[in-house]
């Protein structure tokens, strides 16, 4: 795993031989829990940098820097001089200055990590930029179907809902053929029907005929938060497009359900798909450690070693 990149910001980021090294080494830390050293030079420091919201993706990235034997700094961007007005490249540099190593970034911002990409002040892992990328919770998400479900190959995916806003649904759809899988693109015409025409997608409306179709389901929040425009009755979306446990069942065979979280029950999903054996998120969740541990070690320990030398500084 050579020449691992120094930012991390799309799946295109990366090539098939190093996301097959992740999941190999990601499978090597599947049962790892326990707090040992894996870096060859010491303890480094990573810093999660979230201006925007996060359960999942921020506390695995602490859970995973912990497992790694590395040290954690929890950036409070509220309370930091970004606030006054002092720019992302200079928060960076002086992270950097106090021996901060990688920073993994949150924000509803698509365009934030545009100007780190030519000289990274330090190594950049995108933690989900607005309805950009998610490509950590991508890379995790295949992990996790090969765990559960075998290889990918020759499967049908269909990913569910508001394809349109969904970060993650972006890095998929770069991430699955790789790894032989078709995509279908399922939900309201609005907000699939011209992106699935755009990615060259198949587009599927109704939710039954999707899962005719599907032996992998990939369900989406509604994400109102992106929207421009108000959507419109949550409720009727969940009559129109939402999954329950009593259609899971009317179709003649298993299709697990994926879900990156967070789930709005009543909206997309009810409560009794969400706790039966259909749903896999919490099983993402799990695989996510072991995954963000792969990512992380490769970015430190196989990436560009003239990165946070302050070589580039002149271009900020
Ligand atoms: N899947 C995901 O990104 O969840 P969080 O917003 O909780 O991190």
């Amino acid at each position: 795993m050579l020449n691992f990149p120094s930012i991390l910001e799309s799946i295109g980021d990366l090539d098939k031989t190093q996301i097959d090294g992740l999941l190999k080494l990601a499978e090597k830390f599947k049962f790892r829990t326990s707090l040992t050293t894996n870096f060859t030079t010491t303890r480094p420091v990573v810093a999660t940098l979230f201006l925007e919201n996060s359960t999942r993706t921020k506390h695995s990235f602490f859970m995973a820097i912990e497992n790694l034997g590395g040290r954690h700094m929890d950036f409070n961007a509220e309370k930091s001089s970004l606030s006054k007005g002092e720019s992302l490249e200079e928060t960076l540099l002086t992270l950097y200055s106090q021996g901060v190593n990688a920073c993994v970034i949150r924000s509803s911002d698509n365009a934030l990590l545009n100007p780190l990409k030519q000289n990274p002040p330090l190594r950049v892992i995108n933690g989900g930029d607005g309805t950009n990328e998610h490509p950590t919770q991508a890379l995790l998400d295949l992990f996790t179907m090969q765990q559960w479900e075998g290889e990918i190959e020759g499967k049908t995916i269909a990913i569910m809902g508001d394809c349109l806003h969904s970060r993650v649904t972006h890095s998929l759809v770069k991430l699955l053929p790789m790894y032989g899988a078709k995509v279908i693109i399922s939900g309201p015409r609005s907000l699939c029907e011209n992106y699935a025409k755009s990615e060259n997608l198949p587009y599927v409306e109704k939710a039954k005929d999707c899962l005719q179709q599907a032996d992998i389901i990939y369900l989406l929040r509604m994400q109102l938060e992106r929207h421009q425009e108000s959507f419109g009755d949550l409720s009727q979306y969940n009559k129109d497009f939402g999954l329950s446990l009593k259609l899971m069942k009317d179709v003649n065979k298993f299709v697990p359900v994926y879900h990156p979280g967070p789930c709005n029950i009543g909206v997309e999903l009810d409560l009794e798909l969400l706790r039966s054996q259909y749903y896999r998120g919490h099983e993402q969740v799990k695989h996510s450690i072991p995954m963000r541990m792969a990512i992380i070690l490769a970015m430190l320990e196989n990436g560009d070693k003239t990165v946070g030398t302050f070589a580039n500084l002149s271009s900020y």
